[in-house]
């Protein structure tokens, strides 16, 4: 296997932000600003702010993977933030910390901008990352590490990882083993066709008599 991925079910999103907002909870962290890193922090951090009543919702952006499950170098903020959080108590949310670089950068970032507090959450924690979040949903250990596909991200992880078998035209069916083979993945957790068949509609894919191929 090249490495193992997985389908996450919105099911396990909630269980996971909810777990972050039973921590908060419990710490009596009352946070003034929740920000979320773009993009996977996007939808927990969404989440977080109505378990938590919070109307102050605000974006910073890191980038630090590129095409799925490949690193790009360094983590970078792409995206500051346009509001003053001096003196504000803040929660920083994110999908998964990996290898912590996005979540550590995020929480200097923040932490510059002289804020009373900043805590870190994320649904997912790999152990062995370098940065610990204050709070998380799901602790993992090393040998769990898979490449998680959030609800949000089904099209593009997806896309990129079927198209290294669509040189030549593929079937749904022989793709769907493909993937399993390959990554481990379970293709009934999502309707691959229909995906397919979206993505070919933006003609990044081209599709031939039931058979899907890079156009
Ligand atoms: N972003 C960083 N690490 C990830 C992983 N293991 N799965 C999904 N998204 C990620």
């Amino acid at each position: 296997m090249e490495f193992k991925a997985t389908y996450v079910s919105w099911k396990e999103i909630e269980e996971w932000t909810k777990g972050i907002m039973k921590m908060v909870i419990e710490n009596h962290y009352n946070p003034d600003i929740i920000i979320g890193i773009a993009r996977g922090g996007l939808v927990p951090a969404r989440m977080v702010a109505d378990y938590l009543f919070k109307k102050d919702l605000l974006s910073i952006k890191t980038e630090h993977w590129g095409l799925t499950a490949t690193m790009n170098g360094k983590a970078v903020l792409r995206e500051k933030l346009n509001y003053d959080v001096s003196g504000k108590k803040v929660l920083i949310v994110d999908d998964i910390t990996d290898t912590g670089e996005s979540m550590k950068l995020s929480y200097n970032y923040v932490k510059s901008l002289n804020p009373a507090d900043v805590k870190t959450t994320s649904m997912l924690y790999i152990d062995g990352s370098n940065y610990t979040p204050d709070f998380y949903g799901k602790g993992l250990s090393k040998e769990e590490w898979a490449w998680f596909v959030f609800p949000w991200n089904v099209y593009e992880d997806t896309y990129n990882l079927s198209k290294k078998f669509m040189d030549a035209p593929v079937g749904v069916g022989e793709l769907k083993e493909k993937l399993a083979e390959n990554y481990g993945l379970n293709v009934e957790d999502i309707d691959l066709e229909e995906v397919l068949e979206n993505i070919a509609a933006l003609k990044m894919l081209k599709r031939h008599e039931g058979k899907f191929s890079i156009p």
